[in-house]
Formats: C-alpha cells, structure tokens, sequence
C-alpha cells in the first residue's frame, strides 16, 4: 500500500486497512487533473481556456458558464454535472455527449475517474 500524505486517509488506512486505498483520492485527483485536464481547463473563476472553467463544478447545470461558447450538443444536454453524470462523461466525453466539442478520450480506469471527481468536488 502507498504511503498517504493526507492526516485522515493514513488514519483512515490504518482504521480500515484495505477499503480505505479504494476510497477516492483528492491528492491523486489532483495530479491526474494536472496531467490531464489542466491543458485545456482552468479551475479558477471566470478563466476560460479551449474548455469552460471548471470551477464549482461539481452540482452545476451542463454549460453553465457564463461567456463560454458551447457547442449545441452540450447546450443540449441539461443534466446537472452530479458525480454519476460526470463519471459517465469522462469515462467518454464524445461517447457520452454526441457532437461535444471536447476532444479527449477519456480516463478508462473507474478508480482515476473517482479521484478528478473527488478532486473537483473539492473545488468550491
Ligand atoms: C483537449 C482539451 C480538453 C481536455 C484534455 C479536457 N477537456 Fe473537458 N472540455 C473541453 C471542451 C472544449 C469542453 C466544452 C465542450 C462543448 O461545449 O462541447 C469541455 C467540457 C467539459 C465539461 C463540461 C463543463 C460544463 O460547464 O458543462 C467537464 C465537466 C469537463 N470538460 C471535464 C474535464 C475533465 C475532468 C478533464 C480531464 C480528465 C477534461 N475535461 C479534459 C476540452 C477538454
């Protein structure tokens, strides 16, 4: 088992041994994000980059932010961004959303998914 920096998940590791390195990881969600993700979005207010700003996220209507262009298909798509939606979505953007202007092809694996997710949810 990896070692974890954060307080309460080495707690947590040592309270419930195994479950606990299956539980969602901010602080690997955060590293995924900046390998992945951080090309294309912002996570500050109002910063928009070739993607919307993905600030606060997480609860939010689909294309919802103000003074970006989205494409019709994720206009279209009205669902709010909960964290079953979102895990959908990245499983595979242009699967999941016909016609979305994301062009990224996913995080295949459930556990780094689970860990953006965690990572965003953050972002408040
Ligand atoms: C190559 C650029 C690119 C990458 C990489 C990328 N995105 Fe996107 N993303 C976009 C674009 C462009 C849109 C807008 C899609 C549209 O309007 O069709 C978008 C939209 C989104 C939305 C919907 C936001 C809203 O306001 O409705 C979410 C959520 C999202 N991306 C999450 C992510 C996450 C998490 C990652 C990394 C795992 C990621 N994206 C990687 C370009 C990217």
């Amino acid at each position: 088992m990896t070692i974890r920096i954060l307080p309460y998940a080495v707690m947590a590791s040592v309270a419930l041994g195994a479950a606990a390195a299956n539980a969602a990881d901010i602080a690997a969600g955060k590293e995924i994000f900046g390998r992945t993700c951080q090309n294309c979005h912002s996570i500050e207010i109002g910063i928009n980059k070739v993607g919307p700003s993905l600030w606060d996220v997480v609860g939010r209507p689909a294309a919802s932010v103000p003074d970006y262009q989205y494409s019709e298909a994720m206009k279209a798509n009205k669902a709010p961004w909960t964290e079953a939606a979102l895990d959908a979505y990245l499983a595979d953007p242009r699967g999941d959303v016909h016609g979305v202007k994301m062009f990224f092809k996913g995080l295949h694996e459930p556990k780094d998914r689970a860990d953006v997710i965690a990572y965003l949810a953050s972002l408040k």
